[in-house]
């Protein structure tokens, strides 16, 4: 149970309402005391001092005690407290209390003695006798500087405990209702906390047994609405990722069925039928040409394998791609030659450094122009353009073959799509070639799209590439001044 977050927030929340509401009790029972008496015992002085001028006329001599007494009284009625005169050997001169008072009697207090010095006496002490806290104060009598007597006042503090008793009271009532609302509070809160984290976890766990068609409800835009947000994004992700890569499993081993079944009738009937050598011959190229094609799917899926893992050996580098376009289009320049195509290009001697992994641009280039190569007849034009344009390096293929229909143009760049399997097949294309060639571009920061030839017919193949130095530029922790 003390696993749960909804205990611990709970039991975390009263612990430190428990903890704020005594500290504060405490603190301030003890500030309100400390005021209280302050004040009383400010009273009872100015009380006492008042006492002690109007007595002084009456201290000289041997003082009547009727008269004294009298004041005593007076004064014991306006502030409600026992008010005793002595003379300056402590002998009761006034008192009061009439009735069993101490008239005539010596007082021997520490408070009297101490006025009898020319000093305020105050003390605070419990009082057996009427059971309550009392405070005891003495002043001097004074006639012409010297001490003749002293004033001595016996005040109840009941009145002021009590009212400190009463706010202790509140303070316990409004402890323990504080600690009711937050116990009801935070059962709230944390059930509205861990009932969406409770729904997490259990889509979590029926996506790690595999069912991967999970959602939540997000039901708020706090942290935890965002995390179920995010974890709707993932699973959506997810489920489109194994979609995609199931299809490609299918299409991958479909591909591969064909030239496997055309390989083995063709064996097959090598072994079983009697064939000149002119016929298996035939047979022979006709093997041949079906294995061609199985190395050049393997080749293009295992392409395509490397280049959708995170993180490749290859290392990018800032170079000049002039040389290596030049390079591959030699290469492909006898393919075209033997079709009755020609090959042109127009390119810089040189061009600024792009920041790419070599090999991967010279398959791009191979692919776009073997594409244009092998979708344009005979006596038809391949013309190659590098340019640089702002902070990029532009290279356009054109070719003069059938085009590309407007419908088609953003799917031949999926995985094994082919304006005309049939033909494709025949020309022994997978219909990878151009979703290797989307890969690597996107991963180098750069676009490819494909345009109708302005006034020809035929289609155009562009691609872009940031120049180093804007990819420098765009680095966002160096800031330009
Ligand atoms: N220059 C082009 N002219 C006309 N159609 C093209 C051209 N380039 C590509 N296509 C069409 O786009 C499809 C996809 O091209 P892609 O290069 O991906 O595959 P492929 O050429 O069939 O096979 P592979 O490149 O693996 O040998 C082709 O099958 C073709 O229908
Ligand atoms: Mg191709």
């Amino acid at each position: 149970m003390f696993n749960s977050i909804r205990t611990k927030l709970t039991v975390t929340y009263l612990a430190l309402i428990l903890a704020v509401m005594v500290l504060t009790s405490f603190f301030l029972l003890n500030i309100l005391e400390q005021y209280y008496l302050a004040y009383h015992s400010e009273t009872m002085n100015r009380a006492a001092n008042l006492v002690s001028e109007f007595s002084s006329g009456y201290m000289q001599g041997t003082p009547d005690i009727v008269t004294v007494s009298n004041l005593a009284e007076d004064f014991a009625r306006q502030i409600g407290s026992r008010v005793i005169i002595t003379d300056q050997r402590q002998r009761v001169v006034g008192d009061s209390l009439r009735v069993g008072g101490l008239l005539g009697s010596s007082l021997n207090r520490e408070e009297i003695a101490k006025a009898l010095d020319g000093e305020r006496g105050e003390t605070i002490q419990f009082s057996e006798q009427s059971n309550q806290w009392v405070m005891q104060i003495a002043v001097p009598i004074k006639v012409e500087g010297t001490t003749v007597g002293s004033v001595f006042i016996s005040s109840s503090l009941s009145l002021i405990y009590q009212v400190l008793e009463d706010v202790r009271k509140f303070l316990q009532i409004a402890t323990a209702l504080a600690i009711l609302l937050a116990a009801i509070l935070g059962t709230f809160f944390a059930h509205q906390i861990t009932v969406p984290i409770e729904s997490l976890t259990q889509a979590t766990e029926q996506m790690a047994r595999g069912d991967l068609n999970q959602r939540v409800r997000v039901r708020s835009k706090d942290e935890i609405g965002r995390l179920a947000t995010q974890f709707n994004h993932m699973s959506g992700r997810m489920q489109e990722m194994t979609r995609q890569l199931r299809d490609f499993v299918a299409n991958a081993s479909h591909e591969m069925r064909t030239p496997l079944t055309s390989l083995n009738i063709l064996v097959k009937s090598l072994r079983e039928y009697p064939l000149d050598v002119k016929e298996r011959e035939e047979f022979l190229a006709d093997i041949d040409m079906e294995l061609e094609r199985l190395i050049h799917l393997v080749e293009s899926l295992l392409d395509l394998t490397r280049l959708d893992r995170l993180a490749t050996d290859d290392t990018m580098q800032a170079v000049d791609i002039v040389p290596t376009v030049v390079n591959t289009l030699d290469m492909l320049r006898s393919r075209a030659e033997n079709k009755g195509i020609i090959l042109r290009y127009t390119v810089p001697t040189q061009a600024p450094p792009v920041f790419v992994v070599i090999h991967q641009i010279k398959q791009v280039v191979f692919n776009l122009v073997d594409n244009a190569i092998k979708y344009t007849p005979s006596e038809g034009v391949v013309s190659v353009v590098l340019y640089q344009e702002a902070d990029q390096l532009i290279l356009t293929v054109a070719d003069t073959g059938s085009g590309i229909p407007a419908e088609h143009r953003e799917k031949i760049f999926e995985r094994f799509y082919r304006i005309d399997k049939a033909r494709s097949r025949e020309q022994g294309g997978t219909g990878l070639g151009l979703a290797i060639v989307k890969e690597i571009v996107s991963r180098h920061g750069g676009e490819i799209w494909v345009e109708d030839r302005e006034g020809s017919q035929g289609a155009k193949f562009i691609f872009t590439l940031p120049l180093a130095a804007s990819m420098y530029e765009n680095l966002p922790v160096i800031k330009k001044t």
